[in-house]
């Protein structure tokens, strides 16, 4: 493993594509593998257990496969299985997604922040923490939009059928006051312009995948891992 090895990434499907083309925004010249584990989603419903056995065996093939670190580009996964990882490679930096409670809380001035994202991350300890030591100043809502999944999956992010469900979440929160909505699984990072064209003037959404994009850096930097290569590093996508 050396600098020049891939960042591997994996989520239950493409809904992490988004954290990857964030990271390779700002890091260009680093080369990734992308698991997605599309034979297993959604992840959201499932149990705990299932989630962490998935990732352990997916972070697995993806130190096979010389990856010198790890990105859970999905909040559930994060929640069910981020502690099991690390305890597993003690060595590997993982860097995990959870919901962007924090900056939301920060910048609400309505003092109410909704919340869309899978029932598993909304189970996790890691959730509560963050909302107990974050977000206790707001009145945070949290909703499960395990449809949203669905759509991306299929490749439906806009069009009227699209719109129709994303209103069916959106509006509730924005009739509760929700200035601030959270985008807590990385599937509706994709589903971002519809969202926020819903929410225009009413509430800004909180999309944290640029801040995990930072992290990554930071990380890297920190072990000396970045890639010293000019130019575009390669990109590979597989299925589980
Ligand atoms: N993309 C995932 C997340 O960030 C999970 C979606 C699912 O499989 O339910 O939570």
């Amino acid at each position: 493993m050396s600098c020049e090895s891939p960042i591997g990434f994996f989520d239950s499907g493409v809904g992490g594509l988004a954290v990857r083309d964030a990271v390779l925004r700002i890091l260009p010249g680093e080369d990734t593998v992308y698991i997605a584990d599309s034979a297993n989603c959604p992840y959201g419903p499932k149990p705990a257990e299932f989630v962490r056995r998935r990732s352990l065996e997916l972070t697995r093939r993806l130190v096979g496969m010389g990856c010198k670190m790890v990105v859970v580009a999905c909040n559930t996964a994060t929640a069910a299985a981020i502690d099991a990882l690390r305890a597993e490679w003690p060595r590997l930096p993982v860097v995990g997604m959870e919901p962007a409670v924090k900056p939301a809380a920060a910048r609400s001035k309505s003092g109410v922040v909704g919340v869309l994202a899978t029932k598993g991350t909304f189970c996790g300890r890691l959730y509560r923490d963050t909302c107990s030591r974050y977000a206790s100043n707001v009145r945070v809502i949290a909703s499960v939009a395990d449809e949203f999944v669905e759509m991306v999956e299929r490749g439906e992010v806009d069009g009227p059928g699209a719109e129709r469900i994303a209103r069916a979440k959106l509006e509730p929160l924005l009739a509760a006051g929700a200035d601030r909505i959270v985008l807590g699984c990385t599937h509706f990072l994709h589903l971002a312009p519809l969202l926020g064209r819903i929410a225009a003037g009413r509430a800004e959404l909180v999309d944290p995948s640029d801040a995990v994009a930072g992290q990554v850096r930071r990380v890297l930097a920190a072990r000396g891992l970045l890639a010293e290569r000019p130019g575009t590093g390669a990109g590979r996508v597989m299925r589980a």
